[in-house]
């Protein structure tokens, strides 16, 4: 069985890097790696931490892409790879425009399409945006789908779908085996620098497209609010490379301190820095999906989740993107004990570490090569 496995931003590295590992382990599966590149640093420091290597890269970033050349580029770029390749199945992961494009190239030479981390749903098809509608499309074309949790097969089941639908767990999960580290030195100095122990470390990100301009200044402002009154916490910010949220950041929290404003770092530093933190507040997926597991509490700056297990679950709660609430949430857990210890406990809705091992046996059971 030929499968290729198609990913181009971080967080889709970071989920699918463990899945590629594990099918480089079954001698019966041809495993190639296409990335379309809608990433490139970001991108890197991903495939260098798990040590995984690309058989394709398209390399298609380009200084602030608009999703049309980012869509156009993917399925250009593919378009050769497939017809060299002819795989037997296109893997793609979650919601971004990569995963959305190469899901319609592979459907355009009639190549099934495997969908892992299918069936994640807010029901605003401009919220998040366009995440929402690449995973609604990416599920119509898809002919496998690998569900992280039971909610997510609901909702596929709800529009009609309801073969070849498997429940896994998330790979992201899984990364954890490969990431954290009890005695783990920091590679980022400033990171290494802090004493997890004696201070409050508060992981703060932001990048979302819906976000830009107002809500992320609104954000920011909140931050700069925080740390102008929390002097012995600090808030670490690893700032994203879309020169939209540089722009915005950079301008609003330099200079302030305990406002470390740091470049990405790679996943093996963020996960650690995860498991030392205080709480969380991000826009982001995957960081909703990651903290709880650690039970550090997550303030979700948006007005949605499609990720509302944790919060059920009680450690994650979406606060929207008005400064002042923002700010009083992130108050209320810093201030108040109860407040915090009712949200840091470790749950996880999301699975066990063992989700990349459960879609490769679906897949090696559904071409008949293992029953
Ligand atoms: C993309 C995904 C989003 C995902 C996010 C993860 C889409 C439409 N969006 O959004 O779903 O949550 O990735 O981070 O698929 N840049 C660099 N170097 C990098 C990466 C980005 O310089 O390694 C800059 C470039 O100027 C690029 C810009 O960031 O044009 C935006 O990147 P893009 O992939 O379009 O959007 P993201 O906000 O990263
Ligand atoms: N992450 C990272 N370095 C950083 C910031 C985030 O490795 O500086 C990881 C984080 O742990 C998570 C993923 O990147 O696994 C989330 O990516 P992002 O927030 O860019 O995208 P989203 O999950 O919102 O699509």
């Amino acid at each position: 069985m030929k499968i290729l496995i198609v990913f181009g931003t971080r967080p889709e590295a970071i989920k699918m890097c463990p899945l590629v590992l594990v099918l480089k382990k079954h001698k019966e599966i041809d495993c190639k790696v296409c990335l379309t590149g809608q990433h490139r640093e970001m991108l890197d420091q991903v495939m260098k931490a798990f040590e995984v290597e690309a058989d394709y890269n398209l390399d298609i970033m380009k200084n602030r892409q608009t999703l049309t050349t980012i869509t156009t580029s993917v399925m250009e770029g593919l378009e050769t790879v497939l017809e060299q390749e002819k795989p037997d199945i296109v893997l793609v992961h979650g919601d971004t425009t990569t995963s959305y494009a190469a899901a319609l190239a592979a459907f355009y030479q009639k190549i099934p399409v495997g969908h892992v981390e299918a069936g994640l749903r807010t029901g605003d098809i401009y919220s998040p945006f366009p995440e929402e509608m690449n995973r609604l499309l990416t599920d119509r074309i898809s002919t496998y789908y690998f569900a992280p949790t039971e909610l997510n097969r609901q909702n596929l089941l709800k529009e009609g779908i309801s073969n070849n639908i498997f429940v896994t767990g998330n790979t992201v999960i899984d990364a954890f085996h490969y990431t954290v580290k009890d005695d783990y030195v920091f590679s980022n100095e400033i990171l290494d620098s802090i004493n997890y122990r004696s201070r409050k470390v508060i992981t703060v990100t932001a990048h979302r497209r819906e976000n830009l301009g107002r809500p992320l200044e609104n954000i920011c402002n909140a931050i700069k609010r925080l740390a102008t009154e929390y002097k012995d916490s600090y808030f670490v910010y690893p700032v994203h490379l879309n020169p939209a949220v540089r722009d915005t950041v950079f301008t609003i929290l330099s200079e302030i301190d305990n406002v470390k404003l740091i470049e990405p770092v790679d996943v093996l530093d963020m996960h650690n820095l995860l498991a030392r933190s205080y709480m969380v507040m991000t826009d982001s997926g995957g960081l909703q999906e990651e903290a709880p597991h650690f039970g550090k509490p997550v303030l979700v700056l948006r007005t949605e989740t499609e990720r509302p297990e944790a919060v059920e679950a009680g450690t994650v709660k979406v606060v929207g993107v008005d400064s002042e609430t923002i700010y009083k949430e992130a108050k209320k857990l810093i201030d108040d004990t109860n407040a915090y210890q009712k949200m840091a406990h470790a749950v996880n809705p999301y699975g066990d570490g063992h989700a990349s091992e459960r879609i490769v046996q679906e897949l090696l059971r559904l071409e008949g090569i293992e029953k």
